[in-house]
Parts: C-alpha cells; structure tokens; sequence
C-alpha cells in the first residue's frame, strides 16, 4: 500500500474496504474498491490527471467535488470520466485525458 494513504483516522474504520488493482497509464497500481480514481491516484504521488486541450499544461484536481472538470481522465469502456467522482474497481484501465489536435490552428498534440 502507498506511503502517501491516511490509514490511521478517526473517521476510516480498518478493514472494511478490499484491496482492488487498476492501471494507470499502463502502469499498475493498488487501490481500495470504491474510491474516487483520484483519491486511488493521489495515494500514489499522482497529481497531473489530464493536459490542457490546446496548451498542453498540466491538470489535475481543483474542486474535487464534481463542478469544474479538470480531473477528466480516460477509462476504458467507459470514455472520459470525473476522476474526483468515479469509483475505482478491480482491473480499472485509466490513462490521462490527453491533449487534442488544435481544430483551429491545426497544430498536432505532442
Ligand atoms: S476536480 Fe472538479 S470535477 Fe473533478
């Protein structure tokens, strides 16, 4: 389990949620079943969810409550997803929302 995961709280009762295994950009990774994607993520040092359509920068969580969109990364089966609202499960295919061809200057996304 990640050093970055809050095991000892008041609020997270111990042994009540199942170890689950995802991918991230192919990498694999351990999660605990119905988590956010994010959360599962962040427990792993992963911050940069997606890039900019059009600049490319780095984006990740700002609201973390459903509103701004920022966290949208990819799942397999499912198409692009709210990383800060979509529970993890076992064998969960993610990868990054990439940057988009730029329809207006017509400049390919590295
Ligand atoms: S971080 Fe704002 S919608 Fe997910």
């Amino acid at each position: 389990m990640s050093k970055l995961r809050i095991v000892n709280h008041p609020l997270i009762k111990k042994g009540e949620q199942k170890r689950i295994s995802f991918t991230f950009n192919g990498e694999s990774l351990e999660g605990l079943e119905g988590e956010p994607i994010a959360a599962a993520l962040l427990a792993h040092g992963i911050r940069i969810l997606r890039r900019h359509e059009e600049s490319g920068s780095n984006r990740g969580l700002y609201c973390a409550i459903g509103h701004c969109m920022e966290c949208r990364v990819d799942v397999q089966g499912k198409g692009q997803v709210r990383a800060c609202l979509t529970p993890i499960v076992e064998g969960m295919e993610v990868v990054e929302g990439k940057q988009l061809e730029n329809k207006i200057t017509g400049r390919e996304a590295p």
